[in-house]
């Protein structure tokens, strides 16, 4: 994905890369109350990352999460595949107890949302350490204040987003997956927001793998693909930023499993999944297009969340894709994001051999506690063998 050439204002023609580099920004109000958090691009250099030892904190938490739930006034799950809204919960307070299970839950409902929360950026900060050591990225700015493991997210009037530049597809992302242990429990606080517009959409990897066919899903377990910063960095150094390190390009499975609740997800996004591994280029192109598009188009495996200011969410970046929508220009919006590194992603093999336990399919699982006859479900006898005429 090439950055691209604009001319398309009085300025001079510039390189842009609205996606990979954004917030370039800035509008200049000096009396805005959070210009601290504005965007900044220090130039400076990180040596490469390497392994480090991570523990899944949803691993230590209460399985029934009644330490969390039980304090929350309202629990809402959004759909019945991905999303889960609590009110009353100030996540300033919350207990070890409490932390854990909230790994654990957005492990399992993909994405957690809050709404009215003042919990700071330092506060932010700590929460995300407790899932895991700070990932601080190469190219994406930080803000002005110097704190090196924030991800600002910033647009405003003074850059309208250029639609040329990439497709809706290919804004479709897991955070850095180019990177060897990838994130985990992400969270990002909108701090000012648009009146409308600037919502954001997850898609459910788990929904995704349990939507396909039993010799399919075998075929991607035993698969892996690469996975490229190639084209952040290129996007970032065109616009005339530095790259604070060095893009790597790593090969991670393409159904991986998330070591807390032992499902299994695919494991490929839009944004940095370039080709599948030791199979024809046509082939690996099919399937990557193929897991794309339903990453992108299937509203069943999706939640769209509308932010106010306050609002957070906090997503397993190992097991959703997410994509936000540029609407709202010429308003601004602003964001934190807190991205803490996970474990190196286990394929279906290694978590198995590694647990001794059986790796799961998360809609099966599902099922078995609601009663459902799942084998009559794995056998096709749901009908959907059955040709359907058009639904209107
Ligand atoms: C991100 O990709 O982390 C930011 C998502 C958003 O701006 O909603």
């Amino acid at each position: 994905m090439a950055p691209v050439r604009t001319n398309n204002t009085s300025e001079p023609s510039q390189l842009i890369n609205p996606f990979y580099s954004p917030s370039i920004g800035d509008n200049e109000d000096k009396g805005y109350p959070f210009s601290q958090f504005k965007p900044y691009f220090p130039e400076i250099s990180w040596e490469p990352l390497t392994e480090i030892n991570v523990e899944d904190r949803g691993l230590h938490a209460d399985p029934s999460k009644k330490n969390l739930l039980g304090i929350a006034t309202k629990v809402k799950h959004l759909t019945p595949a991905i999303g889960t809204e609590l009110e009353g919960i100030d996540l300033r307070q919350l207990t070890l107890e409490q932390k854990d299970e909230l790994a654990l839950l957005v492990a399992e409902r993909g994405v957690v949302f809050f709404r009215d929360q003042e919990i700071d950026i330092h506060q932010q900060l700590d929460l995300a350490r407790h899932f895991g050591p700070l990932h601080k990225h190469a190219t994406t700015p930080i803000p002005k204040n110097g704190l090196e493991e924030v991800h600002v997210v910033y647009n405003d009037a003074s850059r309208r987003p250029d639609p040329s530049a990439f497709s809706k597809l290919e804004l479709w992302h897991s955070d850095v997956t180019y990177e060897i242990q990838p994130p985990s429990t992400t969270s990002l606080k909108v701090i000012t927001g648009p009146e409308t517009g600037g919502d954001t959409l997850w898609s459910s990897g788990y929904a995704l793998y349990s939507s396909l066919s039993p010799g399919f899903q075998k075929y991607l377990e035993g698969l892996s693909a690469l996975h490229s910063a190639v084209a952040q960095a290129e996007g970032a150094r065109a616009a005339g930023l530095h790259v604070r390190r060095k893009e790597i390009e790593t090969i991670h499975p393409v159904v991986r499993v998330h070591p807390a609740t032992g499902w299994k997800s695919v494991y490929v996004n839009p944004g940095f999944t370039r080709r599948i591994i030791g199979v024809p280029k046509a082939e690996s192109d099919a399937i990557l297009s193929l897991l794309f598009h339903q990453i992108s188009e299937n509203p069943d495996h999706q939640v769209r969340f509308k932010w106010e200011p306050n609002s957070i969410a906090f997503w397993d970046n190992r097991i959703v894709v997410h994509s936000a929508t540029f609407d709202f220009w010429p308003s601004t919006r602003h964001a934190l994001r807190a991205t803490p590194h996970g474990e190196k992603p286990l394929s279906v093999e290694e978590y198995e051999e590694k647990t001794g336990k059986q790796a799961k399919d998360r809609q099966i699982e599902i099922w078995k506690q609601q009663g459902v006859d799942v084998s009559a479900q794995q056998n096709g006898a749901n009908g959907a063998h059955k040709k359907r005429g058009y639904n209107d």
